[in-house]
């Protein structure tokens, strides 16, 4: 399988303060990997070096064969990155918007033309072509840096938080846009705050924390390891949790007491939760396990705190 992306032992400080504290992946061809992790976990600087738009402290980072530095013209070319920030020029039309990039990356101007038309048909915005910026739903103008992100034809597609602040629908479209750039070949490394993105783009993920990685796989693949099929969620003081739980021995995996709620883990619901209502206890709900509760168990806390 082609490497895409490499990273050995990848540490960034900002003066004495350590963003990314020794990280190591690799990404293969064609797949999207995903960071998942809170605010301020390393995400951003981790993708920022991979782009080279910021210098490593320590440690390498190989991308399709090229050794990453900020001086890398050649990843930069075959790069495409949609910043967490929107980055477009709000005295320029959605059009040119997209036409003053392609300029930037040589691209000639009947092809522009033409790979624009293309791109604004792909997210869906063609008839704002002519809007300016401050016309556009933020949906849409995170549809735009996709697009924008696109112009170059990159073999390495970089999302940092493409959905943050969107609602349902508008996230579901990005997530539609995303998958079918997977589908055309193109990795796509991707940051999120939300498990739900994670769980839906991702064929493998990080989970970052305070610049460490607390765990690499198979988003399904982590959530039975460390969780099980479902979690059922008790709210009681905390004070009853050794009572209860010594009642319930045998029905659960494991257990995690976070803020007002017992969280107890399971295969199987059905027998536990029973045994639960027959205690007369009836706070309860009983869910699927997520990647939340990965990150849960693992830090103490939730991912949106
Ligand atoms: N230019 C900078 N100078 C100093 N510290 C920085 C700089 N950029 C980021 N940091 C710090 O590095 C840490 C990681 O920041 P980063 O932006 O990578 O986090 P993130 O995971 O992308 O978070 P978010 O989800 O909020 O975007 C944070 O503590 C942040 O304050
Ligand atoms: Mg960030």
């Amino acid at each position: 399988m082609i490497k895409a992306v490499s990273a050995e032992n990848l540490i960034k400080k900002y003066g004495n303060f350590t963003a990314v504290n020794g990280i190591s992946f690799d990404i293969s061809e064609g797949e999207c990997f995903g960071f998942l992790g809170p605010n301020g976990a390393g995400k951003s600087t981790t993708v920022r070096m991979i782009h080279c738009v910021s210098p490593i402290t320590s440690g390498t980072i190989v991308v399709f064969g090229e050794r990453a530095s900020i001086e890398s013209r050649i990843i930069k070319k075959m790069t495409g990155v949609i910043p967490q920030e929107i980055t477009l020029d709000p005295d320029l039309t959605v059009y040119e918007n997209l036409s003053v990039f392609a300029a930037f990356f040589d691209i000639p101007r009947s092809v522009a033309k033409k790979r624009i038309g293309e791109l604004l048909e792909f997210i869906e915005l063609t008839n704002k072509s002519r809007c300016r910026i401050d016309e556009l739903s933020t949906g849409m103008k995170r549809r735009l840096l996709i697009a924008r992100s696109m112009l170059n034809q990159p073999k390495l597609i970089i999302a940092d938080e493409p959905t943050t602040g969107l609602d349902p629908q508008a996230r579901h479209l990005i997530w539609q846009r995303l998958r079918s750039l997977k589908k055309k070949g193109t990795t796509l490394i991707l940051t999120t705050q939300y498990m739900e993105e994670a769980q839906q783009l991702c064929d493998r993920i990080v989970i970052l924390n305070e610049g460490r990685i607390l765990r690499l796989g198979c988003p399904q693949k982590m959530i039975q390891d460390e969780i099980g099929k479902e979690v059922i969620e008790v709210r009681i003081p905390q004070e009853e949790d050794k009572t209860l739980l010594d009642s319930l021995m045998g029905l659960y995996i494991g257990h995690e007491r976070a803020g007002d709620t017992l969280y107890l883990y399971c295969d199987d619901g059905f027998p536990l939760k029973k045994r639960i209502v027959e205690l007369n206890l009836t706070k309860v709900l009983n869910r699927p396990s997520t990647l939340e509760d990965v990150f849960l168990k693992l830090t103490g806390r939730s991912l949106q705190e």
